[in-house]
């Protein structure tokens, strides 16, 4: 059994699905409404926050997904005591942290990148911090150099061990002036979760400025953080010496609610993501019109529907927010094998993104993957050496197969596919989907999907 087959396993388990494979009916327009909850991308963050605090804090919106359970286990391994009183709602106690066993740490952070943002919190806390290997979705390299560099330059030392790494800063950690080579989402809020309690003032240049992480700096702020973010992407945090818990209901998943409108297109339905909002997935919704989707704004949600007719192909360049997410790509590319002509679609934040398309290609889609990219005189963003381009060319019929989830993202284009496709086809691995998808089960259900959970096999 590889460790991405376990890790799926455990990831269904978390979250009570008896098997992760799934045979799915196809060919069936999906049509309905679900709720979004709580955005994966920032609940974890957010818990991970708690810990910075001397009272309780509250979260609300927290959905059902396996990358909570893997960080309330790492919140109970240090200390940390969490209850869920009702569903949704999370309560973090923070007054009792303490040292958790190497092996401890590692039973629960396999299938999560999330542990290597307890540095900051747990440097403040107890002076040191024991961080394991990492996991996360397999997507490219996903260096850590962009975190232990700023940890070092806020004055941890990192000390790297066979199997994770070892951080002290005996004397506290002291404010500086940190420019990151390029505007990651992890290395920011590194940066937050570790400069808000630092001695003196912080100033990050070049930071990521995603919805997920306004709302982590506002929960900052409600603790009692002095935070400004300011032009060109800079943010000044000024040191303060105590949190307090906090109060806080989490923005919604934007990459959840993309995901069910791309699903909603590519298999000609009608789908209202409730709780979705216009104002973080304005850049998507260009897009999603531009195909030849229809979408309509309503005060609770919004719905996504296939007017009917034929799609029109794309040129989409993922990017950081304000642009076009990557994680909205992978769902987008199977709508696009719909449309009439030649989409293009590159990667600029990922290096290997596109592993996906080669079960799409199985399904009958026509997307070739260039590894070096596209030259184009057109390009909005600087070209990155790790950027690749898909180039789709549709529309083609998508018929059943049997798939393995590679990542979280591809894994839910690859049942979009499924659905799309004429035929029954299997799809194994589904436990990574669980990872970021709230009960994905019981909302194709609600959609009218046609699928069967298949018995493991003894
Ligand atoms: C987060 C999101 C993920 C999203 C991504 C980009 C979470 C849990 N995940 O991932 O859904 O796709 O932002 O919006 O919030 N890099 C380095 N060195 C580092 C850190 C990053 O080279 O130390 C590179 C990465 O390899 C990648 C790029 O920077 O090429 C962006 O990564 P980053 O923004 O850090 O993504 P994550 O925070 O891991």
């Amino acid at each position: 059994m590889t460790s991405l087959d376990q890790d799926s396993q455990k990831s269904a388990a978390r979250v009570g699905l008896t098997s992760d494979t799934l045979r799915i009916h196809g060919g069936k327009p999906l049509r309905g409404r679900i709720e979004v909850r709580g955005a994966k991308n920032l609940v974890t963050k957010a818990m991970v926050a708690a810990l910075l605090g001397d009272s309780p804090s509250t979260l609300k919106g927290v959905p059902e997904i396996s990358d909570v359970h893997v960080v309330k286990g790492l919140l109970e391994a240090h200390g940390v005591r969490v209850d869920a009183s009702e569903p949704g709602v999370l309560q973090l106690d923070p007054t009792n942290v303490v040292s958790a066993h190497f092996a401890e740490i590692n039973a629960h952070a396999g299938s999560s990148r999330i542990p290597i943002l307890f540095c900051g919190p747990l440097l403040h806390q107890l002076g040191e911090a024991f961080i394991p290997d990492l996991g996360g979705c397999k997507i490219g390299d996903r260096p850590i150099d962009f975190h232990l560099d700023a940890l070092r330059a806020l004055g941890a030392t990192v000390e790297k061990l066979d199997d994770g790494i070892h951080l002290t800063a005996p004397n506290g950690l002291t404010g500086a002036h940190i420019e990151l080579p390029f505007p990651s989402v992890g290395a920011t809020e590194q940066v937050l979760l570790s400069a808000v309690r630092a001695r003196g003032t912080t100033e990050l240049k070049n930071a990521a400025i995603e919805p997920e992480i306004m709302d982590l700096i506002a929960i900052l702020q409600k603790m009692g953080a002095i935070i400004s973010v300011e032009p060109n992407r800079v943010i000044v945090i000024e040191g303060v010496e105590k949190l307090r818990g906090y109060l806080h209901t989490a923005i919604f998943d934007r990459n959840e609610a993309a995901s069910w409108a791309a699903a909603a297109l590519a298999t000609g339905g009608d789908i209202t993501v409730g709780g979705a909002e216009q104002q973080e997935l304005m850049t998507f919704l260009n897009v999603y019109r531009k195909v030849g989707g229809e979408f309509d704004v309503l005060e609770d949600g919004i719905r996504f529907w296939h007017p009917g007719g034929p799609l029109a192909p794309v040129q989409i360049e993922t990017d950081v927010h304000p642009g076009f997410m990557t994680d909205w790509q992978q769902p987008m590319v199977v709508a696009l094998t719909q449309a009439d002509g030649v989409s293009v679609v590159h990667e600029t934040v990922y290096e290997n993104r596109f592993g996906f398309t080669d079960a799409l290609n199985e399904m009958g889609a026509h997307i070739v993957v260039h590894k070096d990219g596209i030259a184009s005189i057109t390009r909005r963003v600087p070209r990155r050496k790790l950027e690749q381009a898909a180039v789709v060319t549709g529309p083609t019929p998508l018929h059943a197969a049997d798939v393995r989830v590679p990542d979280l993202r591809g894994g839910f284009s690859h049942l979009i596919a499924a659905l799309a496709a004429d035929g029954s086809s299997t799809i194994s691995n589904v436990g990574i989907i669980a990872r970021g998808y709230e009960l994905f089960l019981d909302k194709l259900a609600q959609l009218g999907a046609e699928y069967e959970v298949v018995a493991p096999s003894a």
